[in-house]
């Protein structure tokens, strides 16, 4: 297959692609429709765990059931949960964690993240992350909160020390203001 330079979300994808390997553990903190809860899945595989999370009862449900149909459900733990909890659910270390901002496609778009509640998933994301753990954030600015949070992440990611964190922010130059963003961090 032929390489593709195209999007956020295909760039967060090849980079989970080089960092996760079967047997690990790993965090979908935006479940969604489950897309990237079943990439994860298939990545892990059947000795890995996937936790994931999401405030609506709807994302969980759409996710159980791609899993199920999928075959891979009793490789993940699915949470109706804030992602700003996830300490409280994950006591080991991982070696990915996933967000990908905004709302759920097809659904509401008053139920999205926020930064008030990012910013302390992104910290505990930080924390449990082991060491080479990579977290992975698509952001998309072309609606004010989600660019709000782009604006306020990008500040926060910046300011980690260089001694124990890398951190990527790759944007597409030329596909306007509005464009999803993706940003990799790798624990040293
Ligand atoms: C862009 S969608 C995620 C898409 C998903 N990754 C997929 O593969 O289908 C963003 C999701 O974040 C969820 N969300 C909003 N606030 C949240 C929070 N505090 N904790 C966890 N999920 C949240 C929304 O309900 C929505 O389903």
């Amino acid at each position: 297959m032929s390489y593709e330079l195209r999007s956020a979300r295909y760039l967060a994808a090849d980079i989970l692609r080089q960092a996760v390997a079967p047997g690990d553990r790993v965090v979908d903190a935006t479940m969604g429709n489950g897309h990237d809860t079943l990439f994860l899945c298939q990545l892990v595989g059947e000795k890995g765990r996937v936790y994931a999370f999401d405030v609506q009862e709807k994302a969980v449900e759409s996710t159980k059931k791609r899993l199920e149909e999928a075959g891979v459900l009793s490789r993940a733990a699915l949470f109706c949960l804030g992602h700003e909890q996830m300490a409280e659910k994950v006591k080991e270390p991982v070696s990915a964690v996933v967000f990908n901002l905004g709302w759920l496609p097809g659904g509401d778009h008053t139920v999205t993240t926020h930064w008030e509640t990012t910013e302390k998933a992104v910290e505990s994301a930080l924390s449990l992350l082991k060491p080479l753990g990579v977290l992975v954030i698509c952001a998309y600015p072309g609606h004010a909160e989600g660019d709000r949070e782009r604006s306020a992440l990008t500040a926060f990611l910046s300011a980690l020390a260089p001694q124990r964190f890398n951190v990527l922010h790759q944007k597409f130059l030329n596909a306007g203001p509005g464009a999803p963003e993706c940003f990799a961090v790798q624990k040293q």
